[in-house]
């Protein structure tokens, strides 16, 4: 299949490996560039930009396709050597970022005289318009659906990516939900050029991730997931667990005068206890809804080739069927997940 964002990235398929918190680690991206789709290296799990250098020359070694790296600009005083960072993704020769958080207007000069090329990920058609004026080749559009943080606009995708499709001119990807053949087809029908996941590539065998992750994703339904920190405006979707239903307990209490330091224990330090130690009650980790459309483990590649492979079948078969007033039946479509 080919679009503007396999042209842009020069990629077989227009699937991404949204970045994620201590899962984006050499194995992970190296996995889904050599199934043909782009992998990210997640550059804050990287404590320094000396250890992020090491991990993008471990990924080289492990694949020679196409990789990126995530760049997370956080709303924080104290920020990561941003600078120091881009100077890493440089030096190490990778050409592709997919910045997140803030907008990377500052960081574009370094970013564009290293001919990197920019996909900003975000949560609404403003921020998608900004991306595009300050020079990103290509956002992700991400929606209320989506593990991770949704912004604050609840703006889910089946209006989200129509409105970007009306407003952008730089190619964009469906992010948030995406997790088979049916998400990629619906989200090219809406106007996008491919999908971003995150949620659904921590359930593949390559995934650096302990096993009760792999298996509390396959368990979990659509209604797991919960919305944390709205009151401070920094709103992330996650996976329930005794720790997050301690958080939401505090966040009751405290209403409108909650402060970070009150659910301190509950989201600092969480990713090493889920991702690491497999401790599943541990706090406040990412996860999207489309959780309840993850029923296997299969390696990246069996994911993206069944993907493809659905899509062909779905375009080809379902939706010409319509047009030549062949139809098909609807088991067709739940077979192809
Ligand atoms: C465990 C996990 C950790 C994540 N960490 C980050 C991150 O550090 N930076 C970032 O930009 N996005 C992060 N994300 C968001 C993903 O890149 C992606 O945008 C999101 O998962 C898409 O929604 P989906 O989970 O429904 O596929 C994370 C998502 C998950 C599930």
């Amino acid at each position: 299949m080919k679009t503007a964002i396999t042209e842009l990235f020069g990629i077989e398929h227009p699937i991404i490996q949204g970045g994620m918190h201590y899962v984006g680690f050499a194995e992970m991206a190296a996995a889904v560039s050599n199934a043909g789709g782009l992998g990210l290296i997640t550059g804050l799990t990287q404590r320094t930009p000396e250890l992020l250098a090491k991990e993008i020359a471990r990924c080289r070694d492990m694949t020679d396709k196409p990789f990126g790296v995530n760049l997370t600009f956080l709303p924080t005083f104290s920020a990561p050597p941003y600078p120091e960072y881009i100077a890493a993704i440089r030096e190490g020769g990778v050409k592709i970022v997919e910045t997140a958080g803030r907008s990377p207007e500052q960081y574009m000069p370094a970013l564009k005289a290293g001919g990197i090329k920019v996909i900003h990920k975000c949560t609404s058609v403003r921020h998608s318009l900004k991306a595009e004026q300050i020079g990103c080749d290509a956002v992700s559009v991400d929606g209320f659906e989506c593990g991770g943080h949704p912004g604050e606009d609840d703006m889910p995708n089946m209006i989200l990516l129509p409105r970007a499709a009306e407003e952008l001119k730089i190619p964009f990807v469906a992010s948030g939900g995406m997790a088979d053949a049916r998400s990629l087809v619906a989200a090219l029908a809406m106007g996008a050029a491919g999908m971003n996941m995150g949620t659904r590539f921590i359930a593949t065998k390559e995934a650096p991730v302990h096993e009760n992750v792999k298996k509390a994703l396959v368990a979990a339904t659509e209604l797991d997931t919960r919305l944390v920190m709205r009151a401070l405006r920094n709103t992330e979707r996650v996976l329930n667990n005794k720790g997050v239903e301690q958080l939401l307990e505090i966040e009751r209490e405290k209403g409108k005068s909650l402060k970070i330091e009150d659910v301190h224990d509950q989201v600092a330090g969480v990713y090493p206890k889920v991702m690491i130690d497999g401790d599943m009650d541990a706090g406040a980790w990412s996860c999207g809804m489309v959780v309840g459309l993850i029923h296997d483990i299969p390696t990246v590649k069996e994911l993206i080739d069944r993907i493809m492979a659905d899509a062909e079948r779905l375009i080809r078969q379902r939706l010409t069927g319509f047009l030549d007033g062949a139809g098909q039946r609807p088991a067709a479509a739940r077979a192809m997940a």
